[in-house]
């Protein structure tokens, strides 16, 4: 049997393990909550994500581990390959994630075009990356931030002193300019361990909230050019790093241009729709990468959107009577805000796909999607 020990237990490392048992291989978490979702599906070990101790007891068994969350502190990567682990993707990917700054350097530096942004560690400095770069500009936490969590829209001069308030006593800041996107895309790329990269159709993401709610595969009216323009850029980032295993870029479309948002070093919410519209979802070509196997196709087999669920799920029979239309439930508790599950809608045809979408969309919950 082939292990393989996944740090996080939530639904990305839940979707990990299903992918990953027709493979034959059996896969460990390591997760601080009892209850995280991936139990069901793996041998879950209850530990901080920062304990190393914790972190070797998970892998007992694996040569192999990657992770789920970008939010895995990386001492406790670069101790397991002091330990003689191999950790895949790299720690220097995983760094390079964690700080917004560092993470648009590093996109500066391979010519990923990038809004204009200003490092802000005082008000005096916030006032004078808002003189530099304008209004409107989003204020955002450095480190840490998800799901919209640790930002500030700053529309006019007035917003400043409150987003500071908010934000700037507690934590190294980034000032970026507000990007007028025509829509928000993302590009899912997987390297494998003899430098095979390969990915998946661009998609179209609609957040609200700053919480991802629908994907889009394809996005539609992409051109062969800007295709190969993302495809350029996750290229680029997976062999600066050596990379092994699925990295998303999160992008905003503008004209013919691609701005790159940021970039997640891990199998990611848009590429959900993977699971049922593409030959071989993102979960399974990131366990076949990460464990130096081959890699497989990244071809789309079916238009599908995407629908998350949000705080709250609808009753299962209300979905699965809807033709195409593919329930996932993490088995978390419903709380505001909470990524709880997702519905994957897929279609041929572009009426019936659209048919379908309405017919889910009219039976979820109003606060859903
Ligand atoms: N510079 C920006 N210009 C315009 N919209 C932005 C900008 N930064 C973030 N957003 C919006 O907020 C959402 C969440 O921000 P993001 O930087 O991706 O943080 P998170 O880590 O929470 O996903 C983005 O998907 C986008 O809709
Ligand atoms: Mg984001």
């Amino acid at each position: 049997v082939t292990q393989l020990t996944v740090l996080g237990g939530g639904q990305l490392g839940r979707m990990l393990a299903l992918a990953a048992i027709p493979l034959g291989v059996d896969v460990t978490t390591l997760d601080p909550s009892t209850d995280a979702t991936a139990r069901t599906v793996s041998r879950l070990t209850v530990g901080d994500l920062g304990d190393a101790t914790a972190a070797r007891t998970a892998a007992t068994g694996s040569a192999i581990v990657t992770f789920e969350w970008e939010g895995v502190p990386a001492s406790t990567t670069r101790e397991l390959e002091e330990s003689g682990w191999i950790v895949r993707p790299p720690t220097t990917a995983l760094e390079v994630s964690q700080d917004r700054i560092t993470e648009k350097t590093t996109f500066t530096a391979l010519d990923i075009p990038v809004a204009l942004f200003a490092p802000v560690s005082s008000r005096a400095e916030l006032f004078n990356a808002i003189a530099a770069l304008g209004t409107p500009a989003i204020l955002k936490t450095r480190r840490g931030g998800y799901d919209g969590k640790g930002q500030a829209v700053i529309e006019t001069e007035a917003d400043v002193d409150p987003a500071w308030d908010a934000l700037g006593p507690a934590a190294s800041l980034i000032l970026e300019a507000k990007v007028a996107f025509d829509r928000e895309l993302s590009i899912i790329a997987v390297r494998s361990v003899d430098g095979d990269v390969r990915t998946w159709p661009l998609v179209e993401n609609q957040h609200r909230g700053g919480i991802l709610r629908t994907t889009v595969a394809p996005a539609a009216a992409i051109t062969t050019e800007l295709q190969a323009l993302a495809d350029g850029y996750a290229r680029a980032l997976l062999d600066h790093f050596s990379y092994v295993g699925v990295l998303t870029i999160e992008l905003f479309q503008v004209g013919n241009t691609l701005l790159a948002n940021e970039m997640a070093p891990r199998v990611h919410n848009s590429g959900h729709w993977t699971i049922e519209g593409a030959a071989t979802s993102q979960f399974e070509n990131h366990v076949r990468a990460v464990l130096g196997w081959p890699l497989g196709s990244t071809d789309l087999t079916a238009p599908s959107v995407m629908i998350n669920c949000i705080g709250a799920l609808p009753a299962p029979e209300t979905i699965l009577a809807i033709p195409g239309a593919h329930l996932h439930r993490y088995g978390k508790t419903p709380r505001p805000g909470r990524k709880v599950g997702h519905v994957t809608v897929t279609g041929t045809e572009a009426a019936t796909l659209a048919a379908r979408v309405d017919q889910v969309r009219a039976v979820l919950p109003a606060d859903i999607g």
